[in-house]
């Protein structure tokens, strides 16, 4: 499959998975699709928390999801959100501590995908959206 083919697949797994997102305070339902090295799709949603800050993010539950299946190796995530039950309005750009969990698993060729719907992404690169970023290399 060409790269742009498997991109709309992600794109449209990220929007899809917006529908599993947890969010009873907010109303904003991020969905995250993750591409595995070997080609596979492991999707998440935001789960909120009464204490606010126990809310995990999409980005988040997609590659602990991932990792906790044994997979390490990730090629791309899609991102999708907006109001609960509205199209996105603007591109789901991650937040700084799913940057740096990306960060962790990243490879040189990993792209993050910022969605607004099947057919308007942009992709980035993680160097674009963590420049000078900390990882395992810093603390050797
Ligand atoms: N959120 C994500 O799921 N991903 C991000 O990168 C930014 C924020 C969620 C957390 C919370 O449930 C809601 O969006 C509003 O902040």
């Amino acid at each position: 499959m060409r790269e742009d083919q498997v991109y709309a697949e992600l794109v449209k797994a990220a929007l899809d998975a917006r529908k599993t997102a947890y969010v009873p305070y907010s109303h904003f339902s991020v969905g995250a699709a993750l591409l595995t090295g070997e080609g596979e799709i492991c999707t998440g949603g935001n789960i909120e928390n009464a204490s606010y800050g126990a809310t995990n993010c999409a980005e988040r539950t997609a590659i602990f999801k991932a990792v906790s299946q044994g997979k390490r190796a990730f090629r791309a995530i899609a991102i999708a959100g907006g109001m609960e039950g509205l199209e996105p309005v603007e591109y789901a750009y991650p937040c700084g501590i799913c940057r740096q969990v990306m960060q962790e698993f990243a490879g040189e060729d990993f792209r993050v995908l910022v969605v607004k719907s099947p057919s308007d992404y942009r992709v980035h690169t993680l160097e674009e959206l963590l420049p000078y970023g900390f990882g395992g290399e810093s603390i050797r």
